[in-house]
C-alpha cells in the first residue's frame, strides 16, 4: 500500500504540508495551533477528495477499496449486482453502458460487477490488461470483484446440486451458472440484480420486486429483494428440486414464473399497472421491456420521434437476440441504441467515439 502510495506522490504532499504547518503551528500561540489544526484538516481533506474526484489519480483510488471484501461492501443489502459467468476481461460496450448507468443512476449504492475472469492478482493487473475496467473501477460507486461460487453456494440449497453437476454434460452450462448465481447473491446479500444488457434510465423505488415480460411471464434478466428473502429461498429449493439443465430457461424465467404462480393466481396487465403477490410487487412490462423481444432490432433502429420510456425503469436490450446479428453502436447512426449510450453512459459512449478516431487517424496514415 505505502510503495502505490509514495509512486502517486498524491500522499507525500500531504505529509509534506502536515510537517511545515506543525512546525509553525507549535511555536505559536494556543489560538494559532487551533487555527493550524485547522487548515491541516481542510488540506488534508481537499487533497483526500482531489484523490476522489482526479480520474488521473487512477492508482491513489483503489486503494480504498482494494481491501474491502463483497461482504463489507453488500452488507447493506442494497447492491446493484452484475454478472460475467465466462473468462472474458474485456467486457463489450452493452456491458459497460450498463454498469455506467447503474452507477450514475444510483449514487447512493454500491455497484459490484462480478467477473470469473478476475481471480485476486489481476485485480492490481486490469488497468494495463483491461483499460475499460479501470474506467469503470474509477467510479466510486463501482466495484469489481472475482466470482468465489463455492463460498457463494454455502448454506443455500443450491450447494449439493453445485457439487455434483457435470459440467461437461450440461447444454445451457453458462446460463443455468448463472441463473443459480443471481437468487444465490440476492438471497445472500440483498439488492437488485440486473442482466449485462439493461440500461439504467430511473431508479427503481420498489425492493421486492420481479419484472413481467408478459402478462403471467416473469423475466429473471431484473429482480430486487432484501436479504434472506423467502421467496428466493423457494426459488434455490424448486431449482434442486425441479432441474432440467436441457430446457433453456427452466431454471431462469419459467422458475420464477412457476414459483410466483403458485403463491398467487396471476391476472393479465390491463394497461400501465404493476401487481402485488404477498408483498413482491410484479411490475408491469413496460418497466422494463417496453420493447418486447420479438422487436428488439428497434433498439437499433432510427425513430421518426425519441420515445420516453416515461413509464420504465431501466431498457432490457434482449442481448441474447442479437447474437447472429451482432448490431452495435455506431457513431453517428442516430439509432435508438446510439441516443441511449449518449444520455445514459457517457464515459462509454466517449470511449466509442475515441475508438473510431483513433482507428481513422491509423487509416489516414496508412493511405498518407
Ligand atoms: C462427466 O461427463 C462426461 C461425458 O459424459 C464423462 O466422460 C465424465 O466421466 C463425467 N464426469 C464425472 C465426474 O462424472
Ligand atoms: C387461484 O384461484 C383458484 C380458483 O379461482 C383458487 O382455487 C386458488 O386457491 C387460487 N390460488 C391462489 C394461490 O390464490
Ligand atoms: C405487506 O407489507 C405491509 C407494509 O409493509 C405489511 O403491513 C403487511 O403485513 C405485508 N403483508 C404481507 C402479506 O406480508
Ligand atoms: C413524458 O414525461 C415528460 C417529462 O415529464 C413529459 O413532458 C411528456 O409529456 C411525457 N410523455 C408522455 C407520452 O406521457
Ligand atoms: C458495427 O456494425 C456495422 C454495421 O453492421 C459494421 O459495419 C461495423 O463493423 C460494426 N462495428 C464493430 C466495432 O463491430
Amino acid at each position: 500500500m505505502n510503495k502505490e502510495e509514495k509512486k502517486s506522490g498524491c500522499i507525500t504532499n500531504i505529509s509534506c504540508a502536515f510537517i511545515k504547518v506543525n512546525v509553525e503551528g507549535t511555536v505559536k500561540m494556543l489560538k494559532e495551533i487551533q487555527l493550524c489544526l485547522c487548515v491541516i484538516f481542510l488540506f488534508a481533506f481537499g487533497i483526500f477528495y482531489e484523490l476522489y474526484q482526479d480520474p488521473g489519480c487512477i492508482s491513489c483510488k483503489p486503494i480504498s477499496k482494494y481491501f474491502l471484501t463483497p461482504k463489507d461492501v453488500m452488507s447493506q443489502g442494497k447492491s446493484i449486482i452484475f454478472l460475467e459467468t465466462t473468462e472474458k476481461l474485456q467486457p463489450p460496450p452493452l456491458v459497460l453502458c450498463s454498469v455506467e448507468s447503474a452507477a450514475r443512476m444510483y449514487l447512493d449504492r454500491p455497484i459490484i460487477f462480478f467477473m470469473k475472469g478476475l481471480d485476486k492478482s489481476s485485480v492490481t493487473n486490469y488497468k494495463s490488461s483491461c483499460p475499460s475496467l479501470s474506467f469503470l473501477y474509477a467510479m466510486k460507486n463501482v466495484f469489481l470483484f472475482p466470482l468465489q461460487l463455492d463460498i457463494l453456494f454455502q448454506d443455500t440449497p443450491l450447494l449439493p446440486w453445485y457439487l455434483q453437476v457435470n459440467t461437461t454434460q450440461e447444454k445451457n452450462w453458462a446460463y443455468v451458472l448463472s441463473d443459480a448465481i443471481r437468487l444465490a447473491m440476492v438471497w445472500k446479500y440483498g439488492g437488485i440484480y440486473m442482466d449485462t444488457d439493461v440500461i439504467s434510465i430511473r431508479s427503481i423505488p420498489v425492493t421486492n420486486f420481479l419484472a413481467a415480460q408478459s402478462s403471467q411471464f416473469s423475466s429473471n434478466g431484473i429482480l430486487g429483494f432484501q436479504q434472506h428473502h423467502w421467496f428466493l429461498w423457494d426459488c434455490m429449493e424448486d431449482f434442486v428440486q425441479n432441474y432440467n439443465g436441457d430446457i433453456w430457461g427452466n431454471q431462469g424465467p419459467f422458475l420464477i414464473t412457476r414459483v410466483l404462480k403458485r403463491l398467487c393466481n396471476l391476472t393479465d396487465f390491463e394497461d400501465r399497472e404493476d401487481q402485488n403477490c404477498h408483498n413482491i410487487s410484479f411490475l408491469n412490462p413496460q418497466r422494463f421491456y417496453p420493447i418486447p423481444y420479438g422487436l428488439w432490432t428497434k433498439y437499433y433502429e432510427v425513430w421518426d420521434s425519441r420515445p420516453e420510456f416515461n413509464d420504465s425503469y431501466a431498457l432490457h436490450l434482449w442481448n441474447y437476440m442479437n447474437q447472429d446479428q451482432k448490431k452495435n453502436v455506431t457513431i453517428g447512426s442516430n439509432t435508438l441504441v446510439e441516443n441511449l449510450f449518449r444520455t445514459y453512459c457517457p464515459t462509454t459512449y466517449r470511449s466509442l467515439i475515441q475508438a473510431v478516431e483513433k482507428s481513422e487517424q491509423m487509416f489516414q496514415n496508412e493511405t498518407s
